[in-house]
């Protein structure tokens, strides 16, 4: 087992494919998220930005993608294929690619009853359907572990759940301590104030619950487009690190919500370093933004 690790959190890729609209769900959620597509041409997702981003990360020597979530935009399958034909291209191997779906990729009841991400995303899924999490594997000196929250809502909500029988199964995996570095994939924040009715997680309180009984080291997770850098409550007076990392191909003007990524190293004692990648559209670059100091060499090894 190596015991160094350069990985990068990327989250909320929402994959666009606007020619995959179907007239027969005129009637359905998808039709609003459709017509911000169409419409929203300030800021966008651009695919060829994720080409972009993934060879930059294959360049640099990360070895393993953490993707919390909404990796699409209306759960299309053709999305998913798109998806997954750059992760194919890019060199990342489905074993170098650990992922937890969003309130995206079960945008209507009949995608989890299709499994539409699940089947389209084959390997690089991680589980092989909605009923199978959390999940977890061991990785270097990280055991990853992923918590789905995903679900479908009405139109005008985001909300997600972990739900009663994942809860009970994380107990169970986070009472049995592998020794290794535990990092958390979800998609909804799990900190106390992203806990509304609407758009967070209706479950959250007993999530953080099971973090302050059984404890683990660090929470990725994304839902909402923006850095975030908190804490939430540990075992014995500890606390863990909880991080949020904007859209990871988002075409906007502004420096603070542009493409990005967060990369994160790790070494025998856990987290060593973190810092962020945006993309710097006059260039084509992807660099820390200004002013942030990063190691000389990004692996470190
Ligand atoms: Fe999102
Ligand atoms: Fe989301």
């Amino acid at each position: 087992m190596t015991d160094r690790l350069l990985a990068a959190h990327l989250t909320d890729i929402h994959y666009p494919v606007p020619s995959s609209f179907r007239l027969k769900d005129l009637l359905t959620k998808r039709v609003t998220g459709a017509a911000n597509l169409l419409f929203s041409s300030r800021r966008s997702f651009r695919p060829h930005l994720l080409k972009s981003l993934l060879h930059h990360l294959r360049e640099i020597g990360v070895s393993h993608l953490l993707i919390t979530g909404d990796l699409v935009n209306l759960a299309y399958a053709e999305e998913y294929l798109r998806l997954r034909t750059h992760l194919e291209e890019s060199g990342f191997a489905p074993g170098q690619v650990s992922m937890v779906p969003g309130n995206h990729d079960t945008y209507l009841p009949a995608c989890v009853e299709q499994e539409t991400f699940w089947e389209n995303l084959g390997p690089y899924a991680w589980a092989a359907g909605p009923g199978d999490y959390p999940v977890s594997r061991f990785v270097g000196p990280l055991e990853i572990i992923g918590v789905s929250t995903a679900l479908p809502t009405a139109l005008g909500m985001a909300y997600g759940e972990v739900g009663e029988d994942q809860l009970r199964r994380l107990e169970e995996l986070l009472s049995r301590r592998s020794g290794r570095f535990r990092v958390v994939l979800i998609h909804h924040p799990p900190y106390p104030g992203a806990d509304t009715w609407h758009d967070g997680l209706v479950d959250g309180a007993r999530l953080r619950r099971l973090f302050w009984k059984h404890g683990a080291d660090l929470i990725l997770h994304g839902h909402e487009h923006n850095d975030a850098e908190t804490r939430i409550d540990g075992p014995c007076g500890s606390s863990i690190p909880v991080l949020g990392t904007g859209c990871a191909i988002l075409d906007d003007p502004r420096p603070a919500l542009r493409a990005r990524a967060r990369l994160l190293r790790f070494g025998p004692g856990g987290l060593e370093r973190q810092w962020l990648i945006v993309h710097d559209p006059a260039s084509g670059h992807w660099r820390a933004p200004s002013g942030t100091s990063i190691p000389e060499s990004p692996a470190g090894v």
